[in-house]
């Protein structure tokens, strides 16, 4: 099955994926620098990640988990010229390659890059620190849940989370895999669950390039 699904990505992105040499220009740096591409979104998910900031008219954005800046280059995409990125990387190699891009890229928004466990770098912020109007959670998936409640103490009514790789080929579904990482994102699930703060949640299953994976999305109450 991977086979057509990613051929149907290809199909997907070769009528509906702009080309944009930024993009274009980070992906051949990731790949020639030796590191693997299956850690960063697809092409027609980044659009995803792009349009829902679109529509919403967000201005400030944090992401959690850098890697390459591929999806920090589609965040930034989407956003005015006054806007605002924070993203935040927690190994070293990684965080050297996102900063590289995000260089080449020249981008007019301002993206900054801070480089730490991401925990600990967002509790280090400010408390009267502007609120994010998006948040795009893909760090360490054992680390989900407390991810989602310090993510919440930096929203206001209306932010958007959205949480990558939710789904893991259905290891979610497997009681015999305990790994730290299936467990945090089973308790993400059951965090997001009737949580007080947020108004409304799902997650969706995908297939495409990447596997079988999927995303959540919740909205801030
Ligand atoms: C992994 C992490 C990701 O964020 C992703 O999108 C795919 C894979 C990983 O750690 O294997
Ligand atoms: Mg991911």
């Amino acid at each position: 099955m991977q086979q057509m699904w990613s051929d149907i990505d290809a199909y997907i992105e070769s009528h509906l994926i702009p080309e944009d040499p930024i993009l274009t220009q980070t992906l051949k740096n990731t790949d020639d620098k030796g590191f693997p591409d299956h850690l960063a979104v697809a092409a027609n998910q980044g659009m995803l990640l792009q349009m829902l900031i679109e529509m919403n008219k967000c201005k400030r954005v944090l992401e959690l988990g850098t890697f390459a800046a591929y999806s920090t280059m589609w965040l930034a995409r989407a956003l005015p010229e006054d806007g605002y990125i924070l993203t935040i990387e927690g190994r070293d190699t990684h965080a050297a390659l996102a900063q590289e891009n995000i260089n080449n890229a020249k981008l007019k928004q301002s993206v900054e890059l801070k480089v730490g466990r991401a925990a600990d770098i967002i509790r280090a912020l400010p408390a009267d620190f502007e609120p994010f109007d998006f948040i795009f959670i893909d760090a360490d998936k054992q680390s989900y849940p407390e991810y989602l409640e310090l993510c919440l103490e930096r929203s206001h009514s209306g932010t958007i989370i959205f949480l990558d790789n939710v789904i893991r080929a259905g290891d979610i579904m497997n009681p015999e895999n305990v790994k730290p990482s299936i467990q945090g994102i089973r308790d993400m699930y059951a965090l997001m669950q009737n949580h007080p703060r947020l108004r409304s949640s799902t997650a969706l299953q995908t297939v495409g390039s990447k596997g079988h994976d999927g995303f959540a999305l919740a909205i801030v109450k």
